[in-house]
């Protein structure tokens, strides 16, 4: 599956649109599972909010826009899309790629 990510680096204000290929055939992901698999094999510098006792739909702190659309990263399957195309959402300042500055997480 092609994965676009919208990424911002802080300390240079530089945005770019990065592409990943996952395979999602193996097995059933969430939209966090296909984030893990990108952090954790194939680009270690990609930030995205991970809660670890959470991540079942309850603090709400994972959303983002999977192809336009508000999203909880934790619940939403990637199983149903062709592609993803994931970004921040609008409503709150980018802090890093796909994390915001939402005063629910205390940043
Ligand atoms: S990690 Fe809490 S809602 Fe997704």
């Amino acid at each position: 599956m092609l994965v676009k990510i919208a990424r911002f680096d802080p300390d240079t204000s530089r945005a770019w649109e990065q592409e990943y290929e996952v395979d999602t055939t193996k097995q059933s992901m969430t939209v966090m599972d296909v984030l893990d698999y990108i952090a954790k094999n194939l680009d270690p510098t990609l930030a995205y909010y991970r809660h670890s006792i959470c991540n079942h739909g309850i603090c709400g702190r994972c959303v983002l826009q999977v192809n336009g659309k508000t999203k909880l990263a934790c619940t939403e399957r990637a199983d149903g899309y062709e592609s993803l195309s994931l970004a921040p959402v609008t409503s709150f300042p980018v802090v890093r790629d796909l994390v915001t500055y939402n005063s629910a997480t205390k940043l």
